[in-house]
């Protein structure tokens, strides 16, 4: 059973011509459909059937793969496409990087390419770290992050190093702060708890935590979420705050703390402990 049992509503971008679906998939992946013009891309998952199923009941045709990265769960949507004889009259867009590992990849794309969904010009942002390969999609106010940016934490460092994911995070940063940032999994609330755990006197930061278990306890979804939002309590950005400097120190005494690269990392050290789960 998938922990959201009332996804988000539609999103629509700024100018309308682009809306975001949700698509609970597996256990806690979300898939996003875009739709426009009656045509309809999902970014990333682990499987088709709930894909079509969404655009069934929208009335839309899928003809779009969009892929972050290569991660069984984020391209396992081609593969199961493929089984259903489906992927070869798709576009799939995917990073050029890793192109051999994206099954069906026809649109290889290298960062800060632009590239077009029904017209609608997108961003490829480069978000490594989390694994090798790893680009994020911006169009209009809208930033498909993957498993780099999470709402409230950011993703493992499979590949790293720590600077790479630092680099990532620091383009998705510098978006505009009314972005929707939509990541590709519901881990909101534990990444809160442990931001909580840096950052207890963030008041931004309290409040977020109030209003996501809340929302959580009613089965809802709590992505996507606006940069703004991220910008003031995801620790993974927040490299400078005193409080968050004050907390590493005292919970990773031998740590370095001298770059925003060894704050980043310490913070990625502290939360891989999970001491935060107890
Ligand atoms: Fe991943």
């Amino acid at each position: 059973m998938h922990c959201v049992t009332t996804p988000s509503p539609p999103t629509p971008s700024a100018s309308g011509r682009l809306v975001v679906h949700a698509v609970p998939l597996a256990t806690d992946n979300l898939g996003w459909l875009v739709v426009a013009d009656g045509q309809a891309a999902i970014v990333d998952g682990p499987e088709a059937g709930p894909v079509l199923a969404a655009c069934d009941a929208l009335g839309v045709v899928l003809t779009t793969v969009i892929n972050t990265h290569t991660h069984g769960d984020h391209i396992g949507v081609n593969r199961d496409l493929a089984r259903r004889g489906l992927l070869g009259g798709l576009r799939v867009i995917g990073p050029a990087a890793v192109a051999a590992q994206i099954p069906g990849l026809t649109d290889p794309v290298r960062p800060e390419q632009t590239i077009h969904f029904a017209g609608v010009p997108g961003r490829v942002i480069l978000t490594e770290g989390h694994l090798d390969g790893h680009v994020s999609y911006h169009f209009e106010d809208l930033a498909f992050t993957g498993d780099a940016l999470f709402t409230g934490g950011s993703g493992f460092l499979f590949s790293g190093p720590p600077s790479a994911m630092l680099e990532g995070l620091a383009r998705l940063a510098a978006l505009p702060p009314e972005t929707w940032i939509f990541c590709a999994h519901e881990y909101t609330e534990d990444n809160l708890r442990f931001a909580l755990t840096l950052e207890p006197d963030n008041p931004a930061l309290v409040r977020r935590v109030a209003d996501v278990a809340a929302r959580r306890a009613r089965g809802e979804a709590t992505v996507p979420e606006r940069l703004a939002v991220e910008l003031a309590t995801n620790p993974f950005l927040r490299t400078t705050s005193p409080e968050l400097l004050a907390s590493l120190a005292r919970e990773l005494p031998d740590a370095p703390l001298d770059t925003p690269v060894a704050v980043y990392a310490a913070t990625r050290r502290l939360k891989d402990l999970k001491r935060h789960r107890r």
